[in-house]
């Protein structure tokens, strides 16, 4: 059985970036190999990780049970799906990744769900590690396209305000009895400079506040100007040095979550 960890959070707080780091540090402890997930309709976690993709597992999907699909008869349209999903599968050093796509629409995609949930569970058995990035407002997991998560990683970034909406999205997680074995919040200081060097005690209070509830704090992920540079470029993460400020804070998160 995988372990499956996936990153929530608002929108822009660093989660494809913090799904990247994490993929980074799996590959290089040799807990391979990694299946990293883009459950991101606005899926850029391929850039994160420096590869590229030519479709989705609903563009699979949809190819062979959307209207206008040419099936041949006595072709069972499931068998032919799970078939096709794997083309959807990019497969690199240590790791695989699969990008899901938009599986909201006009009509309804509870099918779609129900053969990706089958698809994603059987190929997991595969790997050590499944790694999933989110869509902020965690709709994916509630789709239930996947069933346990080991380790919820709630990126926020250093301000009250944020740390807040870290705890509602935590609460939403548990309200929605995902099977989430443990949650974290991981702190991202990616504004650098616009965020005050000196911190309140009402982030610090709020942050107590959130791990008397069930969350605590993992770590923080410090401003590193490397991973910016990297994305600005598109070069993904992966070839960041193990150095690196992030690449080093993300490593030790992980250990202290017990990876
Ligand atoms: N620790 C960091 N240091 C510097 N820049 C960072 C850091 N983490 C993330 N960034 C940068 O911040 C930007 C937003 O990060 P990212 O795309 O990971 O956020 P996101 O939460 O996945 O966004 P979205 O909600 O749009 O999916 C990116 O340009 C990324 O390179
Ligand atoms: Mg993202």
């Amino acid at each position: 059985m995988p372990q499956v960890l996936a990153v929530a959070g608002k929108g822009g707080t660093g989660k494809t970036t913090l799904a990247a780091l994490v993929t980074t540090y799996l590959l290089r402890a040799g807990k391979t190999p990694v299946l990293a997930v883009d459950a991101d309709p606005n899926a850029n976690l391929n850039e994160a990780l420096g590869v590229e993709y030519d479709r989705t597992v609903v563009d699979t999907v949809e190819a062979v049970m959307g209207d206008g699909a040419a099936v041949p008869a006595g072709v069972a349209k499931r068998q032919l799906v799970e078939y096709q999903m794997h083309d959807a599968l990019v497969e690199s050093r240590g790791f695989d990744l699969l990008v899901m796509g938009r599986t909201e629409g006009p009509g309804c995609y509870c099918h779609a769900n129900d053969l990706l949930r089958g698809f994603l569970e059987k190929l997991s058995g595969g790997y050590a590690h499944v790694i999933m990035d989110n869509e902020a407002g965690l709709e994916h997991l509630s789709r239930r396209t996947t069933r346990n998560v080991d380790l919820l990683l709630i990126a926020a970034n250093p301000t009250v305000t944020a740390v807040r909406s870290a705890g509602r999205i935590h609460q939403i997680a548990r309200s929605l009895k995902l099977g989430i074995a443990q949650s974290y919040l991981v702190l991202n200081r990616l504004n650098g400079a616009a965020e005050p060097a000196v911190r309140g005690d009402a982030l610090a209070a709020e942050v107590e506040r959130l791990a008397s509830d069930g969350l605590p704090l993992l770590g923080e992920v410090p401003y590193d100007e490397q991973v910016l540079a990297h994305s600005m470029e598109a070069r993904g993460v992966l070839e960041l040095p193990a150095t690196s400020s992030a690449a080093v804070a993300v490593a030790a998160m992980m250990a202290a979550a017990g990876l």
